[in-house]
């Protein structure tokens, strides 16, 4: 898979919508730093040196926000690193954020976009990088083994990987409260799949496509 690799960057998603304009597939645009690194519900990714950030271009498909998580943390296993998956793609060390996902159709693409906090400062305390574990991770070491991982998963059977997502989600059979665009629910997680998440409210199971997830202490 081609690899274009850029110094700096308004944000690699945007970019690879040019390439795509330009009919361009399968593909990674990876840049050394962003300056308008964009994160899910319009949020901003703060991209300085040091973190890992690409875009992943392919066909489209529903399969990329199950199996996307499922290889990063697959990867991190390779580095002695055990990380969890907040619904719904959020990667996780004792709680804390240590890489984000933001995947956008386009035209007839995907455009999957990664952030890991590997050596960047991290400034917000809900977040962790692997610098803050004591380990070293050679950044592109890490990213040809998590593109072997993921194709080695697209040739799976889909509910094999959807098992898998599951071993690893901090978030399945939890109580939580679920931040819809119009309204906040709050249940019992009772399972999650390639359409979204289904809560347990009161004595009625409810199926929601997506939504941010808060956890909670029972
Ligand atoms: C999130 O957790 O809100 C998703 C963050 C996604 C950040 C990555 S960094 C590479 C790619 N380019 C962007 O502008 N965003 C994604």
């Amino acid at each position: 898979m081609e690899i274009i690799v850029l110094k700096e960057i308004d944000s690699t998603n945007n970019y690879a919508k040019k390439l795509i304009d330009k009919n361009k597939n399968n593909f990674v645009v990876l840049a050394n730093k962003q300056t308008n690194g964009r994160g899910r519900l319009d949020r901003k990714w703060i991209s300085n040196e040091g973190g890992l950030y690409f875009s992943l271009v392919k066909d489209f498909s529903d399969i990329y926000p199950i199996l996307t998580p499922l290889a990063i943390v697959k990867t991190l296993k390779l580095f002695n690193i055990d990380a969890k998956i907040k619904f719904p793609n959020d990667i996780t060390i004792n709680n804390k954020k240590l890489s984000g996902i933001l995947i956008e159709s386009y035209k007839d693409r995907v455009i999957i976009g990664i952030g890991i906090n590997f050596y960047n400062k991290v400034e917000l305390d809900t977040a962790i990088s692997i610098y803050d574990l004591n380990t070293f991770v050679d950044r592109l070491e890490f990213l040809f083994k998590f593109l072997e991982i993921f194709n080695k998963y697209l040739k799976k059977d889909k509910n094999q990987i959807l098992d898998e997502y599951k071993k690893y989600s901090s978030t399945l059979n939890q109580k939580v409260k679920l931040i819809l665009p119009n309204k906040v629910v709050e249940g019992f997680v009772r399972d999650i799949d390639f359409d979204g998440i289904t809560l347990k409210i009161g004595d009625r199971e409810v199926k929601y496509p997506t939504g941010e997830v808060v956890h909670l202490r029972i």
